[in-house]
């Protein structure tokens, strides 16, 4: 598969399973060598929402799964305030691999590992993402042709693009970390991530998400999603 926008990537997974086995061993790029576990992701892969953050902190590089140290807790935290579990919605990153340090993902690091998420966003066709951060806004924004002028300029915008066959809306917010540092913050989330859930239940067309928006090869066996990671 090519196209401008999926950063030309030709090698797109159609496989979920084949596409989880390689990210939990993937070598792409130099994180391999400092994780101790790639996290693909966790939750509901029929959802309309998908929850997309920067990359593992240290909590999620021990435990192989996302969001589930101190900021992952606070996520959790709000989105049961509006009545969401986080098994509800698919919650990934745009990077796979912890950075030393949770340093920021390096550019090249970022766009290796950028296979992953596009494949992911293909698969699960989400009607909302949720974008947690500076780095995540970003890279939808890229994808978009859009300029990035900074989460705090941007957050609680409905952004709208397409990535190859899929249009996506999707809600930039401030990364739940940065509230852990600046509680002030915290009702910016809250009202984003509230707006993004109300968004997604009016997209709701009334057809079965899972049948009307997946493609016939979701479902040949072996090549749909596991509720799994
Ligand atoms: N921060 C992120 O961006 N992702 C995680 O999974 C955890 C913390």
């Amino acid at each position: 598969m090519h196209s401008r926008n999926t950063g030309g990537w030709r090698d797109l997974y159609s496989d979920w399973n084949s596409m989880i086995r390689d990210i939990v061993s993937c070598r792409r790029c130099r994180l391999h060598a400092t994780r101790k576990n790639a996290v693909p992701g966790e939750g509901n892969v029929n959802s309309k929402i998908m929850i997309v953050g920067e990359a593992p902190g240290r909590t999620e590089d021990e435990m192989g799964r996302p969001f589930v140290g101190a900021a992952g807790n606070l996520l959790t935290k709000i989105l049961r305030g509006f009545g969401v579990d986080r098994g509800d919605v698919y919650i990934t990153n745009v990077v796979k691999c912890r950075p030393p340090n949770n340093r920021e993902p390096m550019n090249d690091e970022t766009e290796t590992c950028s296979i992953y998420l596009l494949s992911q966003l293909l698969l699960i066709k989400p009607k909302i993402v949720i974008a947690l951060g500076n780095h995540a806004g970003r890279w939808f924004a890229d994808r978009f042709n859009l300029q990035w002028p900074g989460i705090s300029r941007i957050r609680g915008r409905v952004l709208e693009g397409r990535i190859m066959d899929l249009e996506l809306t999707v809600v930039p917010t401030y990364h739940p970390a940065a509230a852990l540092r600046k509680p002030q913050i915290l009702k910016y989330i809250e009202s984003d991530i509230g707006k993004a859930i109300e968004l997604s239940k009016r997209k709701d067309s009334g057809k079965d998400h899972a049948e009307g928006r997946k493609t016939l090869l979701d479902f040949i066996a072996g090549s749909s999603p596991s509720d799994k990671s």
